[in-house]
């Protein structure tokens, strides 16, 4: 019976050693592959832990020099910084103050570490009161369209604050600005913005295929960041929509981005290897607070072993396309490779 079969082909010949294996490895993931966010507050002395994040922080701004020079000697090239103001309003205008959270943390971050790459996410959701990621329409305001509904995402509008909020945020020193609120023209409206106040060399990451998910919810817990009506669906995506995701991408790099990102990762993998596929730009992914917690969770409970899914998820989001992972588990990641 068996002498009958053809067994020429033993795909198992390649997998028999560690040694091999090491050898033919396709995908690799270093800590260089990494980029770590982080919650900056305000005062000083404060690492406030997040429940829905564990091992995660709210950290003061004194406690980012320390933060950067930990992730630099990990072999972790930047961050993703995330601020929460002191002070909320309408039009969230700490983020365009050069005294408020975001500018700075990014100037304490790259005064300590002048090589770590900062990544400055540009969104309102956190500055606003309603929790919205720019300016509502809200009948009474200078901006009211009452062509548009109450309560609707004003996209023209919001791009001035995001314009502004930018060059402060250049002006501070961040070497990327993200904007994570996928507006229409958003990557347009920033580069102009940068280029006409000197900041030709300062980088845009567009946020280009973020889909309306709920796998972030703990992030807006930890960021404070949730909306106080509706949701986010007028201008995240749809998590149906692979080829809407596509368009996106096409048009953020029309418009100037330098990079690209696709988030969440590990339930949209088939959007970051099509994207792979559509740009030449550098694509990144964002593994999300969800995806982060969901394996923590598990871990805790005996489920699952916690090292070994996160590493595997990271290699899968690697193997995907994405040169680089925005992760919460960029720190423990880069000390397991190292062990
Ligand atoms: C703000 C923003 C969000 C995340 C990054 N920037 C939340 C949202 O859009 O509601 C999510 C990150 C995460 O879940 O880890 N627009
Ligand atoms: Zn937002």
């Amino acid at each position: 019976m068996i002498e009958s079969l053809d067994l020429r082909r033993r795909p198992r010949r390649l997998r028999s050693s560690p040694a091999l294996r090491q050898l033919l490895t396709e995908t690799r993931l270093t800590p260089g592959d990494l980029i770590y966010p982080l919650f900056a507050i305000h005062g000083a002395n404060q690492r406030r832990p997040l429940p829905s994040l564990p091992g995660q922080a709210q950290l003061s701004v004194d406690q980012l020099a320390a933060e950067a020079r930990e992730l630099r000697a990990l072999g972790i090239p930047g961050v993703l910084l995330f601020g929460i103001p002191a002070r909320k309003d309408d039009e969230g205008s700490e983020n365009h103050d050069p005294d408020g959270i975001a500018a700075r943390a990014i100037r304490e971050m790259k005064d300590a570490a002048p090589d770590l790459l900062v990544f400055s996410d540009l969104c309102f959701c956190s500055y606003t009161g309603h929790g919205h990621c720019g300016i509502i329409n809200r009948a009474g305001s200078v901006h009211y369209q009452p062509n548009l509904p109450e309560g609707y995402l004003l996209n023209d509008a919001s791009l001035e604050i995001l314009a502004r909020a930018a060059v402060v945020h250049a002006e501070a020193g961040a070497d990327f600005i993200a904007p994570s609120g996928m507006l229409d023209g958003m990557v347009a409206a920033i580069r102009q913005a940068l280029d006409s106040q000197g900041h030709s060399e300062t980088g845009i990451l567009s946020y280009a295929a973020k889909f309306a998910s709920g796998f972030y919810g703990p992030f807006q817990h930890a960021a404070d960041s949730a909306p106080d009506f509706g949701d986010r669906r007028s201008h995240q995506l749809p998590p149906a929509n692979r080829r809407e995701a596509m368009l996106e991408l096409e048009i953020d790099e029309a418009e100037g981005a330098d990079m690209l990102m696709v988030k969440p990762a590990l339930a949209y993998l088939d959007v970051l290897a099509a994207a792979r596929s559509q740009t030449r730009l550098p694509l990144a992914a964002y593994q999300v607070s969800g995806e982060y917690a969901m394996l923590h969770a598990a871990a805790a409970n005996g489920w699952l072993d916690l090292r070994r899914t996160a590493l595997e998820s990271l290699i899968a989001i690697r193997r995907a396309g994405a040169d680089f992972v925005l992760s919460y588990f960029a720190k423990d990641a880069a000390r397991w490779l190292g062990e």
